[in-house]
């Protein structure tokens, strides 16, 4: 059983006729966007934005209408995975590295539904590598402070090169290992010029549905 799938169709039962909608990234997004689509040859009337080129891509594939993501101007409701989350819907999200966009976007929607199967339910964030995105020319004194956090910073590759974000910028994964004031971490985070953000999603997921391996799905909110 897929449970991704089964978590992201559930979720797109709630979008509406004439809504704004937000695409996430990533695996399980996949399976919305791709729901979407289909809802869309049968009539539904949505608009879209993508939170990255690939889901941007996806989206055209299966004919769901976008708008232009400069053109964003408040949304309905979007539809995106995590890579961890925790009771109190707090959210790891970037391992695709789509963070940034995601984050602009979960902003400006109304609602932000994450999907998820089980595994990515958790007590305590911070066994998924923390995901910061960082600006490529002050690289070295941003890992610095980074490691000054007490983790574990590493930059992201991809076939053997520096991974690099849509939008020009590099990834630092922090492994903290736990992560027991997300808050106040975030904050620190924020803190330090030459990150552009990073994967805590905190205050900002509505509902969450999860796909588990008996079948069921079942909403946090
Ligand atoms: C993309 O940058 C991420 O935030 C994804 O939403 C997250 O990694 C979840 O991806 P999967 O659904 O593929 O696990």
């Amino acid at each position: 059983m897929n449970l991704k799938r089964i978590a992201a169709e559930k979720a797109v039962e709630f979008v509406e006729d004439g809504m704004k909608v937000g695409l996430g990234t990533g695996s399980t997004a996949y399976w919305a966007i791709c729901k979407l689509g289909e809802l869309v040859k049968e009539g539904l009337s949505i608009q879209a934005v993508a939170t990255s080129l690939a889901s941007e891509k996806l989206a055209q594939e299966h004919g769901v209408p976008l708008i232009p993501f400069a053109k964003l101007d408040g949304l309905d409701l979007t539809i995106d995975g995590a890579d961890e989350l925790d009771h109190q819907l707090r959210l790891i999200k970037g391992g695709g590295g789509a963070l940034l966009r995601e984050k602009i976007v979960a902003f400006h929607s109304k609602q932000l539904i994450i999907v998820a199967d089980e595994s990515k339910l958790v007590d305590t964030l911070g066994t998924f590598p923390l995901p910061v995105e960082i600006v490529s020319f002050a690289m070295e004194w941003t890992m610095d402070a980074l490691r000054a956090l007490h983790c574990k910073p590493m930059l992201r590759t991809d076939e053997e090169k520096l991974f690099v974000t849509d939008n020009g910028n590099y990834i630092a994964d922090c492994h903290f290992e736990v992560i027991s004031d997300a808050e106040e971490l975030q904050r620190r985070l924020m803190g330090i010029p030459g990150i552009v953000d990073q994967g805590l999603f905190l205050g900002m997921a509505s509902k969450a549905v999860i796909g588990h391996s008996s079948g069921h799905v079942n909403i946090l909110e």
